[in-house]
This record gives C-alpha cells, structure tokens and sequence, in this order.
C-alpha cells in the first residue's frame, strides 16, 4: 500500500485507515482509491473488525480527486477507466464506517467523507465541492449525498460556486454528527467506533443497510444521472482549461464549450 495505512486494531474491534499522500492533500488517484477498496474489503471480512474509521491528517481529509491525473482525460477515457465502480464498492461495505476529517474536505474528498456511515470534525475541517472552479461538477455522490444531507438550497450553492462550508455549519446543517476541537478529531471518532463495536456486529450490519435504504433506492438512479453529466463535462474545453489552470497555477478562462 502506497498512499494508504491501515492499522486492522487501533482500537478493540475498531480498524483505522489513514489516507496517506500528505504533500498533496491526500489527493484521490487511482490507486489510492484502488488500496482503500482493498483494505476494506479485506477488513469487511476480518471477524474482529467492527467498525471502521477512515481519516486523513490535521491539513486534509482529501483534497479531492486527483486533477492533474484527470486533467487531460477525455469523456471516454473517463468512461473507459470506470473509477466509480471502486466508489461503488467502497459504498457497499457491510461494516460501519466513520469518517474522522480535519482540514480540507473537498470534492472527491468531501464524496468520501459523505460515503461513510457518519461523519466526526475538527473545528479546522472545510468542507466543500469546488468542482464547478475546473470546469466539472462533482461525479462520485457530491449533487445526491449533499443535496439529502443540507437541503437543495445549500447544496445548489456550494456546487455552483465552489464555496467551502465550515464545520460548525456543516453541523448546523445535518451534514456532520459533530464537531471537535482539532487535537479531538481522531480520538472522538475512534471512541464512536468503540461504542459502535460493543453492538451486535449482526444488528449493526442490518442497521446500517436499512437507515441507507432510507434514501438508496432514489440515488441508484441520481447517482447515474450524476455520472453521465460528469463524464460529459469531460467532453468540453471548459474542463481543459480548468484543470490546465489548476495544473499551472493561473486563473481559468471558461468558454462556454
Ligand atoms: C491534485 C492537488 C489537489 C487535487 C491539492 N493538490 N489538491 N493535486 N489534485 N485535487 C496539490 C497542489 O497541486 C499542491 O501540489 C499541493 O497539493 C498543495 O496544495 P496547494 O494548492 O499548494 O495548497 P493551498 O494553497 O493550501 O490550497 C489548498 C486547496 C487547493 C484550497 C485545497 O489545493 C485546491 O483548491 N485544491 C483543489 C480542490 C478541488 O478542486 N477539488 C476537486 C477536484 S475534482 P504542488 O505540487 O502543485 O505544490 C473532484 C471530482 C470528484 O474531486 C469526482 C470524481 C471522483
């Protein structure tokens, strides 16, 4: 494993995974969201893993996904590449999980963060789907997941202007279960984990895949549309330039094509 770290017991019956590409801001290529799928899959079928918490470090969560892996793809590269298919599998894992996020959470990031069963702050944690800024908009859940949690009013504006939400209203806003001081974070999220794990592991199982179905069976359906218009913006310059910009460092000009 390159750009994760997994310790199978942080915790008794609790497993941590750490996003581990910190110069980049835990930046979401390919492989490390490969290597995430991996090491849950595998944890799901530990017997003495219960729950699961997934976290970065105090300056990011996840930045998002990776633009300069993305930035010169077209539509049907990103159609032929299939990487939501690894986002569906790391949806589907059967044990709780819990996001520990301090810092960015961003695009891709905040998809992840939003993809786990709950999700512990620190005071520091931004969370945001700036896609609209490079000339996407977000692929892996952010116009489903963020419109269900805050509503579409919120949800409508932090995707059509980028701008972050800060954890204290992320809490405000049902997106978060609750924000903590920044030396908290991961010790708060592996203590819910804790909680969690003293649970029937059956129960909590059953739980969990009933309290998603509360809102599963219409966002199959978003989630596809989502994908569609996703790799659609990939057919246009507005997404070259974007990213490009990114890449090197300057202000994009859109076009409108
Ligand atoms: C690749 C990234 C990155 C990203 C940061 N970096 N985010 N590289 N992909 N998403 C890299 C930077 O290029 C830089 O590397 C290093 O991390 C530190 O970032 P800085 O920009 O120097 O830090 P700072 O000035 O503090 O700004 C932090 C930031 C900014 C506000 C988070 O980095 C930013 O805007 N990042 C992009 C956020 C974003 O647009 N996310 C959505 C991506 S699209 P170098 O080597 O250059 O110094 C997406 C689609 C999801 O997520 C759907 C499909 C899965």
């Amino acid at each position: 494993m390159d750009f994760i770290q997994v310790d199978p017991q942080a915790r008794q019956h609790v497993a941590l995974i750490q996003l581990n590409r910190p110069k980049e801001l835990n930046a979401l290529n390919l492989q490390l969201m490969s290597e995430l799928r991996d090491a849950l899959r595998q944890l799901d079928e530990e017997e003495h893993v219960r729950t699961i918490v997934i976290t970065g470090n105090e300056r990011a969560f996840a930045a998002g996904a990776d633009i300069k892996q993305m930035a010169g793809k077209t539509a049907i590269d990103m159609l032929n590449v299939d990487q939501f298919a690894t986002w569906d599998q790391i949806r589907k894992t059967k044990k709780p999980v819990i996001a520990a996020v301090s810092g960015f959470a961003l695009g891709g990031g905040c998809e992840l963060a939003m993809t786990c069963d709950m999700i512990i702050a620190s005071e520091t944690a931004l969370f945001g789907q700036p896609e609209i800024k490079i000339g996407v908009m977000p692929g892996a859940g952010g116009t489903q997941r963020l419109t269900k949690a805050i509503g579409k009013a919120k949800a409508m504006e932090m995707v059509l202007t980028g701008k972050f939400m800060t954890a204290a209203d992320a809490e405000k806003h049902g997106l978060i279960n609750r924000v903590v001081p920044v030396e908290l974070f991961l010790e708060e999220a592996l203590e819910l984990a804790t909680q969690v794990a003293q649970m029937s592991p059956v129960a909590a199982r059953l739980a969990k895949e009933a309290v998603n179905r509360a809102f599963e069976t219409q966002l199959d359906e978003g989630l596809h549309f989502e994908r569609k218009n996703f790799y659609l913006c990939f057919a246009s310059e507005d997404q070259t330039e974007g990213m490009n910009a990114f890449v090197e460092k300057r202000k994009p000009a859109f076009k409108g094509r």
